[in-house]
């Protein structure tokens, strides 16, 4: 029965397809824009550890886990929990994972799109030669005036907003295959050029060095949850996004090593983007925990400097609007998909709602880099006292929502549905691979999400334990 259900909304045309549209949302934004500023934020080495042990121990099960529902239910992630409850014999409240995927993924692209927009309005600067022979100081004016002027992020924020509705609306074959498949290995290409200028800058031994050795009395409770959420986050896990893209993977595909193969990819771009920007934080004497400004204020510098700069910062953040494009599409599918489905509108129709509403929420985010920067609405939680809205609207998805989504997949997956079904789904056999992927789905993600959280809210205190700072 199962075998024969069908997705009304098409699917990739091949296994290939599946990979790199995939691979296109997880590498994004969250790798070389966002990996980058909070490693740097919470002390760097110990940091990155704990995220490449979630990357390992949950990232990649949950993406199994994800891809195997998604297939299964052949539908919009709502629906398709819907559907898998049913034939579980469960609650059918299990939906509710779909919606709050939903929400989630429309607070993302709220301002997922603003800082793309930032990418965008770079290009230009890059093409006309603003980054030439600039230094520290003149880079951070720029990026300052542009994070300064409200009506500048919108009007970026909504070209974006626009360019993902377009992509969204033509649906699941057209252009988006094309894009990816020239987009990951010219991004490798580029940041492999930048980490060989990083190289040459006189500091990439210390760059290294706070990249990958750890000192865990620099990282705390909360550092540990941000880097757990950036698992999910940089995979695009959590919220549905993978879950929908695999509704469309053919029958015949293995879902364990393609999700092994997306893991390891958007890991790679996520360290090259690090060892890129690191070497140049310290050869110009900045900070590495100057945030979301990060890679706007470092990577000019370099293209500043080096030969063929001007060609290389241009592409460069073109390659970044197109990761962050190939992204920002899979955070409004879940939605889109729904609309089409249940409400019976055209995926034109179903894009542009979904679009607008999450260009809206944007606007919250625009202004907390210029009107609202002060505006500290939960100063009174330790933890938040420095916190933007567009902080919070951050913290909110990727580490609290995205976890507890991909709490709830696990549980649905391992503990609700039945053992044969994700045998069979899975098809790797009943050997070492499967039980290690139930293993780790049954017990070590939800044991460790929520030792995490409960440590978070001080509720339970690990921390003296694993030697973190307090
Ligand atoms: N994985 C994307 C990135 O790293 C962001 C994303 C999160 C996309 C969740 C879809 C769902 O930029």
């Amino acid at each position: 029965m199962t075998d024969k259900r069908r997705s009304i909304h098409g699917s990739w045309s091949s296994r290939l397809a599946f990979v790199l549209a995939a691979t296109g949302s997880a590498v994004g934004l969250g790798n070389i824009w966002k990996f980058p500023y909070i490693t740097g934020e919470h002390g760097g080495g110990a940091f990155v550890i704990v995220y490449l042990v979630c990357i390992a121990i949950i990232g990649i099960p949950i993406m199994m886990a994800e891809v195997m529902l998604g297939r299964r239910g052949r539908q919009s992630p709502i629906n398709t929990m819907l559907t898998l409850a049913r034939e579980a014999g469960a609650d059918a409240r299990w939906s509710w994972l779909g919606w709050s995927g939903v929400a989630a993924g429309f607070l993302i692209l709220s301002y997922y799109s603003v800082i793309a927009g930032w990418a965008l309005a770079y290009v230009f600067r890059a093409m006309s030669g603003t980054f030439s022979g600039a230094t520290a100081e003149g880079v951070s004016s720029v990026f300052e005036q542009l994070t300064g002027d409200p009506e500048r992020l919108l009007a970026w924020h909504t070209i974006f907003m626009v360019m993902t509705m377009m992509v969204v609306a033509r649906g699941v074959r057209g252009g988006l295959e094309q894009a990816v498949r020239f987009l990951v290995p010219a991004l490798f290409v580029l940041l492999l050029l930048l980490d060989g200028y990083a190289m040459a800058s006189g500091a990439f031994d210390q760059g290294l060095k706070f990249l990958f050795t750890p000192d865990f009395t620099r990282i705390d409770a909360n550092g540990v949850l941000i880097a757990m959420g950036h698992a999910f986050f940089t995979l695009s896990l959590g919220m549905g996004a993978i879950m929908v893209y695999g509704s469309y993977l053919p029958e015949r595909a293995s879902i364990a090593k393609t999700s092994i193969i997306i893991a390891v990819l958007d890991t790679v771009v996520a360290l090259l983007a690090g060892m890129a920007i690191f070497p140049i934080v310290f050869a110009n004497g900045l900070e590495p925990g100057a945030g979301p400004g990060l890679i706007f204020q470092t990577l000019p510098i370099a293209f500043g400097h080096m030969t063929g700069g001007l060609v290389f910062g241009t592409l460069f953040f073109v390659l970044l609007v197109f990761a962050a494009w190939t992204s920002s599409i899979s955070l409004i599918e879940p939605a889109v998909a729904w609309l089409v489905e249940n409400r019976g509108v055209t995926r034109v129709h179903a894009s542009m709602y979904a679009g607008i509403t999450a260009w809206a929420f944007g606007l919250l985010s625009i202004l907390s880099f210029n009107r609202w920067a002060d505006f500290k609405p939960l100063s009174f939680i330790p933890i938040f006292a420095d916190a933007t809205v567009f902080k919070l609207l951050d913290y909110l998805t990727a580490n609290i929502m995205l976890p507890l989504g991909g709490l709830c997949i696990a549980i649905f997956s391992v503990w609700v549905m039945k053992r044969d079904d994700s045998l069979q789904e899975l098809d790797i056999g009943d050997g070492a691979g499967y039980r290690l992927w139930y293993t780790l789905v049954r017990y070590v993600t939800p044991v460790a999400v929520i030792i995490v959280f409960l440590n978070v809210t001080g509720l339970v205190d690990f921390s003296g334990l694993l030697g973190l700072a307090e």
